[in-house]
């Protein structure tokens, strides 16, 4: 009887953990950087500890087929949907859909501009700010006089948006401080290789170029492999300023060829299942906007944070 009692138990408190588990739909811009993989796998494991069933969608950086998969998102009937979106216009039709079908939708990382009752929250940082940040260490850096080249991200994206107007609001205070050349490497290491080889050939090899300022590191990790190849010394003769912090860029200042970078936490998951979870739970006071928080690193403390990333 007692083994009879027990089994039963057993299968009961199975029951209830399948039928209580949330199924969320992530729809992710795709693997462009290395901040995008690391905030993936942050992703998936913090959804598996929590014991959520993921349905992860990779957009491969293509607007419409995160469109399309947030459309079969709702069609599944998920509990939640996350959108990390590619860029941030067109949302309103498919956050519409969504609503109508009762799903409550989180954005998460980049921004959208639709009207902010179209989602529950947006958990992620502040773009604007790290491109202040990235602008307020180079004109430090430069004593204010500086002729800069800068690798833009995604055209549309938020950061890229955020962190271009940052920067040049306060290099706007500097009459010395201006950008030459400004083009999109699209957030990729291969972009960041391919706009600094026009950058090159387009100034007689960055003369009188002061600084690069790129939307993120892997571009910036390419562009200091150019630079390299043709002569010049990153880090040194051309300062470096970037944002995400992933290890290469740590190990790019421990050799000297890098300046700076803004940390963005890629390791988020918490934040964002944190509100999801509270929100289906019944907790529906969420500020709409769930502040990362960022800041800047350098050659100082470059190792120790290449240790907290894992790396080596
Ligand atoms: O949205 C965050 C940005 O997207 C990261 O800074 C960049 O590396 C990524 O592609």
């Amino acid at each position: 009887m007692t083994w009879f009692v027990r089994l039963m138990g057993a299968a009961l408190l199975t029951w209830v953990t399948a039928a209580s588990a949330e199924t969320v739909g992530f729809s992710q811009v795709g693997a462009e950087s290395d901040w995008r993989t690391a905030f993936t796998a942050d992703m998936e494991a913090e959804a598996k500890a929590r014991g959520i069933n993921l349905r992860f969608d990779d957009a491969q950086g293509n607007v419409e087929r995160q469109f399309s998969a947030v459309r079969r998102f709702i069609a599944e009937r998920v509990d939640a949907i996350i959108i990390a979106p590619v860029v941030v216009t067109g949302w309103t039709p498919v956050l519409k859909e969504a609503r109508a079908a009762n799903i409550p939708v989180f954005i998460a990382d980049r921004s959208v501009d639709a009207e902010p009752s179209l989602f529950v929250a947006r958990i992620g940082n502040d773009t604007n700010l790290e491109g202040r940040l990235a602008g307020s260490w180079l004109a430090q850096a430069s004593r204010g006089r500086c002729s800069i080249v800068e690798l833009q991200g995604t055209i549309g994206a938020a950061p890229t948006i955020g962190r271009k107007a940052g920067f040049a609001t306060v290099i706007a205070l500097f009459p010395g401080m201006r950008i030459i050349r400004s083009e999109s490497g699209d957030f990729t290491e291969a972009g960041g290789r391919r706009v600094m080889a026009e950058f090159i050939n387009s100034t007689d090899g960055l003369k009188d170029v002061c600084a690069v300022w790129a939307h993120n590191d892997d571009m910036m990790l390419g562009a200091i492999e150019v630079m390299k190849s043709a002569g010049l010394h990153p880090g040194k003769n051309v300062l470096t300023i970037s944002a995400d912090g992933v290890p290469g860029i740590y190990r790019a200042m421990l050799k000297g060829e890098a300046n700076a970078s803004v940390e963005v936490k890629a390791d988020i998951g918490k934040y964002i299942f944190d509100v999801v979870q509270g929100y289906l739970a019944g907790k529906h006071d969420y500020p709409k906007w769930v502040l990362i928080p960022t800041d800047l690193h350098a050659p100082e403390d470059a190792e120790q944070m290449l240790q907290r990333h894992g790396g080596s």
